[in-house]
């Protein structure tokens, strides 16, 4: 068989900033944190392409269906992307499956590449060779993990018990391969960021054992960390409607809007924040600028938008967790006493 080109690389179209969501643990949120920015992505004008890796459970292409179903059904009017879906490859000889599979994969990203200004890929919660090929082509890797040690792992052994990282994991390793092969095949770098999702309240301690180790494995593994979303019943009860938080403080949605969807909407903006794209964070300031010659700067601030437009504004995550760090001496001197492991 002969080996198929990844065409969309070779075009002189203007590329689309691509962005995968990943982790190979079922369950940590990436659909969830896929469909948002998407719409997120969407509102703020932008064209967005989305592709579902997840061929098995096919959650993003029945959110994206469902989502058109409303429009549909209540002749509303939201922006939609432009959706694929890319099959495993039924042959069975492994060779033929993976050239398949890489036509598979040119042919989605080719439908997209060139005429969208971002491209979002879901990819499942185990390790496929289709997952490993789309993260080779990431610009930004967002890899949500849920709050608790036990997600950790995703990442890296830790020692229970002395919060020592022992080695890094199959997916951080992965990650690691796949910077390689962008650099080999085009120069270009990966930004990695992780993001923690379902964060309670309930649980201070672990919460703040969890910023730590975290902290030490972004500056041992080579990952930013991005501020999450919060545990909240709204990020998972719009699903069947095809919505989003994003989607529910639309002047033409009738969900009356509660205090959590402001928080949650916030919290979508920063993650877009965390990002750092250049293209983002100028149709941001542009955003805010409308919200608040439109409302007036004091509903702006009502509706949870709390930006000064400085890099203060910024949520960056490394600063969250840096401030978190300087609150608990007793687990930061422990932390600072394994640092020649840690960090070595
Ligand atoms: N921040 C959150 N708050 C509440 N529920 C969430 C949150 N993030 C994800 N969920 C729910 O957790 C489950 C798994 O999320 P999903 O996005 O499908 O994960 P994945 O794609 O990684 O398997 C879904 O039921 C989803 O609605
Ligand atoms: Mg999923």
């Amino acid at each position: 068989m002969e080996r198929p080109t990844l065409a969309p690389m070779e075009t002189g179209f203007k590329p689309a900033h691509i962005i995968i969501v990943g982790n190979e643990k079922g369950g940590c949120g990436k659909t969830t944190t896929t469909m948002h920015l998407i719409v997120a992505l969407l509102r703020l004008g932008f064209s967005v392409g989305c592709i579902d890796l997840d061929s098995r459970q096919r959650s993003l292409t029945r959110y994206v269906e469902n989502r058109r179903q409303t429009i549909a059904k209540e002749g509303v009017s939201m922006p939609m992307p432009r959706h694929a879906v890319v099959n495993r490859s039924p042959f069975d000889s492994q060779e033929e499956a993976k050239l398949d599979e890489r036509d598979r994969f040119a042919q989605a990203l080719s439908a997209v590449y060139g005429s969208c200004d971002f491209v979002v890929i879901d990819t499942p919660g185990n390790d496929t060779y289709l997952s490993r090929l789309a993260h080779s082509f990431a610009d930004t890797i967002i890899t949500p993990i849920n709050d608790s040690f036990v997600d950790l792992d995703v990442l890296a052994s830790v020692d229970g018990r002395t919060l020592e990282i022992i080695k890094p994991s199959i997916y951080s390793e992965i990650v690691w391969e796949q910077k390689m092969q962008r650099a080999k095949r085009d120069s270009g770098s990966i930004d990695w960021i992780v993001m923690r999702n379902r964060l309670s309240n309930i649980d201070a301690k672990n919460k703040r054992f969890m910023s730590k180790v975290t902290l030490e494995l972004s500056r041992r593994i080579g990952f930013r960390v991005a501020a999450g979303f919060s545990e909240r019943v709204i990020f998972r009860e719009l699903f069947l409607q095809g919505l989003t938080v994003l989607d529910v403080m639309d002047a033409t949605s009738n969900i009356k809007v509660s205090i959590s969807h402001v928080a949650a909407r916030q919290e979508v903006r920063d993650l877009l924040k965390s990002l750092n794209i250049a293209l983002i964070n100028e149709r941001m300031h542009a955003m805010r600028q409308d919200e608040d010659a439109g409302a007036g700067a004091s509903t702006s601030s009502a509706m949870g938008y709390h930006d000064d437009g400085s890099d203060e504004g910024v949520r960056d995550g490394l600063a969250l967790v840096g401030a978190a760090l300087a609150e608990d001496d007793a687990v930061s001197q422990m932390l600072d006493s394994r640092k020649t492991a840690v960090v070595a």
